[in-house]
């Protein structure tokens, strides 16, 4: 079950699924013919932790040929799964990935046509939800990226506070927690165990109680304290994926990069590992209030590692970078002032072309942005990063509000709809960004970044 992949390298994929028993020797076949799986990988990594119901097993699948269709079975599945490997970098093909942030659980634990108590917005009735709708769309897209807040296993509390759940006692709400993430996963099969699903933290996958959850009936604050052992410091969501850090000299699941066609994608961390004295949100004493990490071997490996990787891309070959972290530091609403202290000169001084974030449950695209400045060339050549924030994917607690007065930096916002992002890299100067409404795949808002310059990208046979 909850069988995802996940790029690995030029040359890799990673497959992971969960069992109920720990597996010895976790293993995949695979080969190009679905009826001849005639090669077999194998690893060690059958692990879970106190609290999880399940094993998460992890098998690196390797020497594939790029851009190829491949079938694969994993040890205990029945039939034959099949993926397509990533573009060579420098792959001057156009294509097309889907970005989704803040999506959580869709159905009876999470977003549905009811809500509980202080929460908005639940699906019309018959209306496709985002996970659906990726499921409808995913032949059109290579690959999802969701740099941040997964499942929301941490809204169990919430959830039943506000009537929503049926209320268990805290000592037992880890199991409304791993039951949340199991259905998240499994529910998100329908597009991972075919598409690669790359993922990046958020505040929710950092511990089991929603940085604070007040139940106003009964005047009671709940903290990180309530939190069984295994439910803290991003605990299950370091189990559960394999992000390609080995391949990338980044960090486990939190920062890494990777490329694919003309395009090369840096996954930051906006949670935790700022470095250079700069406290974290998700950090002991920062203001997210999930007292987690930092994970780095020293406090400014994040920082080190990131200026290291944007330096070292060939943009000849990749022109097209573009970082997604969990949190924004540009958009009318709530912002994350440290984020952009952190990360903004670097995305600055190497050229960045798009930023993507959510963490606020509403769309919102902005301009080329340089310390708060406008780039006056906007999408037409612009020397400044873009941003564009999408947190509207949907999960139990439903869609934010837009302030009255929008930024002046804002091009385009909605808060009424739950989509995602569906992105073109046409060739080494143009990229369009679609919001696309989940409820009947309508494009809400598109519009497409120029680049001047020169490139020298390959056009293999497909
Ligand atoms: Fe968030």
């Amino acid at each position: 079950m909850q069988l995802r992949l996940a790029y690995a390298g030029d040359r890799g994929m990673m497959v992971s699924w969960n069992t109920y028993s720990q597996l010895s020797s976790p293993s995949v076949k695979w080969g190009t013919d679905p009826n001849h799986l005639n090669h077999e990988d194998f690893s060690d990594v059958s692990i879970t932790y106190s609290t999880s119901t399940t094993y998460n097993n992890h098998v690196f699948v390797n020497h594939l040929q790029p851009n190829t269709q491949y079938y694969y079975l994993p040890q205990c599945a029945t039939t034959p799964s099949s993926f397509r490997t990533g573009r060579q970098a420098g792959d001057g093909t156009p294509f097309t990935f889907a970005v989704a942030v803040d999506l959580g659980t869709m159905g009876s634990d999470g977003l549905s046509t009811t809500v509980g108590k202080g929460a908005a917005n639940p699906l019309k009735p018959g209306e496709i939800n985002t996970i659906q709708s990726l499921t409808q769309y995913k032949s059109g897209f290579d690959f999802l990226w969701q740099p941040g807040d997964l499942a929301y296993a941490d809204a169990w509390l919430k959830e039943e506070i506000g009537g929503y759940l049926p209320n268990t006692t805290i000592a037992d709400g880890y199991k409304v927690y791993e039951r949340i993430l199991n259905d998240f996963y499994d529910e998100m099969a329908a597009v991972s165990s075919e598409k690669p699903y790359m993922v990046g933290p958020g505040n929710h996958e950092a511990n089991c109680d929603n940085g604070g959850t007040t139940d106003k009936a009964h005047n009671i604050t709940y903290t990180y304290s309530i939190c069984m052992p295994g439910q803290t410091n991003f605990t299950g969501y370091i189990n559960h994926w394999r992000m390609p850090s080995p391949q990338s000299g980044g960090l486990g699941n939190f920062w890494y990069s990777f490329n694919h066609g003309m395009v090369h994608y840096v996954q930051i961390n906006t949670e935790t590992d700022f470095g250079n004295g700069i406290l974290a949100p998700d950090e002991p004493g920062g203001s997210g209030a999930e007292n987690a990490g930092p994970f780095g071997r020293y406090p400014n490996e994040q920082i080190d590692w990131l200026e290291n990787d944007l330096r070292s891309v060939n943009r000849e070959k990749t022109p097209w970078v573009i970082v997604a972290g969990h949190r924004p530091w540009y958009l009318s609403g709530t912002t994350c002032p440290p984020c952009k202290q952190a990360f903004e000169p670097l995305l600055l001084k190497y050229g960045v072309d798009l930023v993507l974030n959510g963490h606020s449950h509403l769309y919102e695209r902005q301009a080329p942005i340089n310390n708060g400045t406008v780039d006056p060339a906007e999408l037409n050549n612009p020397k400044a990063p873009w941003y564009i924030t999408n947190g509207a994917a949907g999960h139990y607690d439903g869609l934010d509000t837009l302030p009255a007065t929008l930024q002046s930096y804002t091009r385009f916002a909605i808060d009424t709809v739950y989509g995602w992002s569906r992105l073109t890299a046409h060739n080494c100067t143009h990229l369009t960004h679609e919001f696309v409404a989940s409820a009947n795949g309508s494009v809400l808002d598109t519009a497409t970044l120029f680049k001047q310059r020169k490139c020298k990208l390959d056009y293999p046979k497909a």
